[in-house]
């Protein structure tokens, strides 16, 4: 298997669109499926969850789908996450219905969610089309973010190859990894929300500390305030590391099975933890990470709660 992991590209894949922006998406990523989605017409119920890789999404997105299904466990024990919440951008893959198909054919009474990682330049236009779409913004501490990603991607058989640790911190700080910088991701959607107001952040940090709170905040901000409090103790309970890593609906054991991902070498439900990057960062890589961060969020509307990011 790590022969595998070696033959595959040190650069990740690039893609110039029609609109001249680039981006730096998975190798099985097409062109074309971007450009759908960039033109994909929101509908006015959509629920909408948008992050930089490795924020925490499968876990919000868990969290969404129970807050606005009655806390239907017995259904999130047995249909998968990805199928209840789908990618917008996603090409198709062998054996994978089109996930544009799939959305644009959802009933019209039917809230569709929909999970996405492009940047929010590629979605504003088709969003402020719809003002009452959902749109829910997961970030994490940056350096937790980073070393999330790097596991994934050597575990994540579509993305180029890692190489080293301190070589994979250098490309993570400069935006050469897959889906680009992690500054500019989280810069679009707080300026964005600057602007329009039209989201609800949730940090990774505070579900961690009291996810309770966050499902109550989510749900406000869903409006779906009738919410019991055996519901909320039910997904909290449901949500929880250990139980979500032993659920086969959103663990992905199945990409392990058939080969997109190597668990041998990392699973998709690593750690869960806050403060990991301890363990990977140098003192340098730390105080350099740091240093570029101080820069590159000088002009944000808000300083998130991990600034510094310790
Ligand atoms: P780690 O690699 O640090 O463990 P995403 O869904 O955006 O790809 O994020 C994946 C990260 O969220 C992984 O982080 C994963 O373990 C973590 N995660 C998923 N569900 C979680 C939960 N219920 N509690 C805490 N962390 C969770």
């Amino acid at each position: 298997m790590n022969d595998k992991i070696d033959a595959r590209p040190a650069v990740a894949k690039k893609i110039t669109l029609t609109n001249g922006v680039e981006l730096i998406v998975p190798h099985d990523y097409s062109k074309a499926s971007i450009e759908a989605a960039i033109d994909f017409e929101f509908r006015p119920s959509d629920i909408v969850l948008a992050s930089y890789p490795k924020s925490g999404t499968q876990w919000t997105a868990e969290i969404t789908w129970l807050i606005c299904n009655n806390a239907d466990i017995t259904s999130a024990k047995s249909v998968m996450l990805e199928d209840r919440f789908r990618q917008l951008e996603k090409s198709p893959s062998a054996g994978s219905l089109n996930q544009l198909d799939v959305l644009n054919a959802w009933p019209e009474n039917q809230t569709r969610f929909i999970q996405t990682h492009l940047p929010m330049e590629l979605l504003e236009k088709k969003l402020l089309c719809c003002p009452t779409v959902k749109l829910i913004y997961v970030v994490r501490n940056p350096k937790d973010t980073c070393v999330s990603f790097y596991h994934f991607h050597r575990m994540k058989m579509e993305y180029s190859n890692p190489g080293p640790w301190n070589e994979f911190v250098e490309k993570f700080v400069r935006g050469e990894v897959t889906r680009g910088s992690w500054f500019e991701h989280v810069r679009g959607y707080l300026l964005a929300n600057e602007k329009y107001n039209f989201a609800h952040f949730v940090s990774y940090e505070d579900m961690s500390s009291n996810l309770r709170n966050e499902v109550i905040k989510l749900a406000n901000f869903l409006n779906m305030r009738d919410l019991s409090e055996d519901q909320i103790s039910t997904i909290v309970e449901h949500c929880t590391f250990a139980n979500m890593k032993d659920n086969k609906c959103v663990n992905y054991q199945h990409y392990h099975e058939d080969g997109r991902y190597n668990f041998e070498v990392s699973k998709f439900m690593r750690k869960g933890i806050v403060g990991d990057w301890k363990n990977h960062f140098t003192i340098e890589q730390s105080e350099a990470f740091d240093a570029v961060y101080e820069e590159r969020t000088k002009d944000w509307p808000l300083q998130l709660k991990f600034h510094p990011v310790a």
